[in-house]
């Protein structure tokens, strides 16, 4: 028998694919399913500070039809409506722990400081398994250089892990500068665990009206080399966890980032190209390529190609195509 169980956060996962945070993981209907379905763990959709503050101030809109409000009623709202999201936040949590047996992580995302520490606190109180911080950084701000992000990190981290004790992982971004340095940093405040990478919304232009348009949401099975280069790099030099993120779309690719050092693969583009079946797919290509190398554990073989292990660790720092490529057709 192979076991493809595996362990990350300090949770116990019957398989290494965790369906990742998305509008497949907002109901509880929706995590039975994914539940039965194979899923080894669930992100929960983030939860959005922004998103929260954009209803507000609709519903301010609707009452009044005008923009403007008294200073008392916005501060009445303020209380009203960011209460009632987080509530349905939290029974989201609590229903879900009642109906599944796989580990929940709920997921945040916050613009102020402070509402980072309370929705934590709320969300450790309503059963949730573990924390996902939701982090993006654009780089796009020549003021706020690589010092500020990291002392903004840092500072999420200790508030947050100072309120709670369940265990808590950092959703990072690919754009991070100095992505390394910044790993161990966040490694060394004591999370518990890094998903490599958030995937960003990415704009387009509409040609034929000269607008900003959505770009393409979904990600595609060539944006793994990039997840799998720095799953590998990282491995190894971090204590806590790794879950990758982004570009994993089969058993194979899934296999390569566990052999790259991951504990564990976050999908959620493949499941909305295919449908909740590729889970099973993919739990099945890795027994079958389990038994073929005669692993019986994911231990055997977890990290045998990170960038420390792999014989080659030059290859994984490659960017240059250089001249082996001149012929390519
Ligand atoms: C429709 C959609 C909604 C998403 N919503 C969230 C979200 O609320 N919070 C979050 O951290 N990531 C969100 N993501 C990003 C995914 O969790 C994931 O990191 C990203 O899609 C890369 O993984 P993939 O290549 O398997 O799609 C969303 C992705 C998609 C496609």
């Amino acid at each position: 028998m192979t076991d493809l169980s595996t362990s990350y956060l300090g949770l116990q996962l019957t398989n290494p694919i965790i369906v990742g945070s998305s509008g497949l993981t907002d109901s509880v209907e929706k995590i039975i399913h994914l539940e039965a379905m194979g899923a080894g763990a669930i992100v929960l959709k983030s939860l959005f500070e922004e998103e929260i503050i954009m209803q507000m101030e609709e519903t301010i809109y609707t009452m009044t039809n005008r923009h403007f409000v008294f200073p008392e009623t916005l501060d009445y709202m303020e209380t009203i409506d960011k209460e009632d999201i987080l509530r349905s936040y939290l029974e989201l949590i609590s229903e879900s722990k009642k109906s599944v047996g796989i580990p929940i992580i709920a997921s945040i995302n916050c613009v102020s400081s402070q509402k980072w520490t309370y929705f934590a606190k709320e969300i450790e109180k309503a059963g949730a398994d573990a924390l996902e911080l939701n982090l993006f950084f654009l780089p796009s701000d020549n003021q706020r250089g690589e010092k500020e992000i990291l002392e903004a990190t840092f500072e999420i981290i200790s508030k947050v892990k100072g309120s709670i004790r369940i265990p808590v992982t950092l959703k990072i971004s690919a754009y991070q500068s100095n992505l390394i340095g910044y790993v161990e940093h966040i490694d060394q405040a004591g999370v518990e665990g890094i998903v490599l990478f958030n995937r960003s919304w990415l704009p387009d232009i509409d040609i034929n009206h000269f607008l900003v348009s959505s770009g393409f949401v979904l990600s595609s099975p060539s944006d793994l080399g990039n997840t799998l280069r720095w799953v590998s790099l990282v491995s190894g030099r971090v204590n806590c966890d790794i879950a990758a993120s982004t570009g994993v779309h089969d058993g194979i690719g899934l296999i390569k980032l566990l052999l790259a050092g991951a504990n564990a693969c976050q999908i959620v583009s493949t499941l909305y190209i295919n449908d909740l079946s590729q889970i099973r797919k993919m739990t099945d290509e890795l027994s079958k390529w389990m038994i073929t190398h005669k692993f019986k554990s994911i231990g055997e073989f977890r990290g045998r190609l990170s960038q420390a292990n792999s014989g080659n660790p030059a290859a994984w720092e490659r960017v240059q195509f250089m001249k082996n490529f001149t012929n390519f057709v």
